[in-house]
């Protein structure tokens, strides 16, 4: 009899019969209790876990007592409870590398747009406002040769790194724990305390993973140390940033502008002020949101679970060592 799995997310046919090939695979829409009560059995017999974005915590892993390992269709994994998952021997593996790229490539477009004001200014064009030439009032500010700020130099860092570097002709300034030689040796950029890259970045980008230590990291203090012509982006996790203490900068010219791919609340509230700051680009987490990225991110998730199950934790395992 093949091992049950419980996938919580829709696959392309081609992986879904990858995943048929090796499992048995009971398919459900979410993580909620309703779901798991519904559907208990599946729950409590099921070795494997597939899906991406549902918290996995204690309370759903009491309901099964028989996984082993879960996968998720993502790099991030705060919404999983590690600990737990260790206490227990399950394996966390996750999609570090497929997105890198694609990825970056939306640092970039975050860049772009906040600076040269593309989506508001795209806006008034739509609404009928482009009646003469234009004035200062649709004017934005240079990227190239403006110095770049990277707050979290891990793989899309540097791809982003490579971008402003060889595209862009932008100095760079990096924080992270540790010196990243790669950086400093291909793209000559800078290793800094966080309040360096705060005071002298045109652009602060964020690219950081959420944990106890990133929680808030930025928030009044930080916007308070950035340039008033600085631009912000977040394209790590929301909560990195204290939201209101973001929107407070805004509003108070604190800073120029921000462009965000994730928020406190996803998906970001209607009310949410940020949606009313003419100075904001908002995207809805689209960070890795390409065709062909998000098909290689499920695919090798399938592929991560096949491994796992089979004692194969030598790449994309968080947790090597809660194999049992
Ligand atoms: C996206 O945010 C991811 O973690 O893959
Ligand atoms: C990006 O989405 C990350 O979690 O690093």
């Amino acid at each position: 009899m093949k091992p049950s799995v419980i996938l919580y997310k829709a696959l392309p046919d081609s992986l879904q019969q990858r995943l048929d090939d090796h499992f048995t695979v009971t398919r459900v829409n979410n993580l909620s209790p309703e779901t798991v009560q519904q559907h208990a059995d599946a729950f409590a017999n099921a070795v494997g876990l597939l899906g991406s974005s549902e918290k996995v915590d204690t309370a759903l892993l009491e309901k099964m007592p028989n996984l082993r390992a879960t996968s998720t269709i993502s790099v991030g994994y705060d919404n999983f409870d590690v600990d737990a998952l260790n206490a227990r021997n399950v394996l966390l593996m996750h999609t570090p590398t497929v997105l890198t790229e694609t990825v970056a490539d939306t640092l970039m477009a975050l860049v772009l747009s906040s600076a040269r004001r593309v989506v508001e200014v795209a806006e008034r064009v739509k609404a009928g406002e482009w009646t003469k030439s234009i004035g200062p009032d649709w004017f934005g500010i240079d990227v190239h040769g403006k110095t770049l700020g990277i707050v979290g130099m891990g793989r899309i860092g540097l791809a982003l790194a490579q971008r402003a570097h060889f595209g862009f002709n932008m100095p760079i300034l990096y924080n992270a724990r540790r010196q990243h030689k790669e950086a400093e040796e291909r793209f000559n950029a800078r290793h800094c305390d966080l309040d360096t890259v705060l005071q002298e970045a045109d652009f602060v980008c964020l690219i950081l993973p959420l944990t106890d230590e990133t929680h808030h990291l930025i928030g009044k203090a930080q916007f308070e140390k950035m340039k008033k012509s600085a631009i912000f982006i977040n394209a790590g996790r929301g909560p990195v940033v204290d939201e209101n203490a973001l929107i407070e900068a805004l509003q108070n010219g604190e800073i120029y502008a921000a462009g965000l791919d994730v928020f406190e609340q996803e998906p970001l509230p209607a009310s949410s002020m940020l949606l009313k700051l003419p100075n904001v680009v908002a995207l809805p987490h689209i960070g890795s949101a390409t065709h062909e990225t998000r098909y290689n991110m499920a695919a090798c998730a399938v592929d991560n679970l096949i491994d796992a199950l089979a004692g194969k934790v030598d790449k994309n395992c968080v947790n090597p060592q809660a194999k049992p």
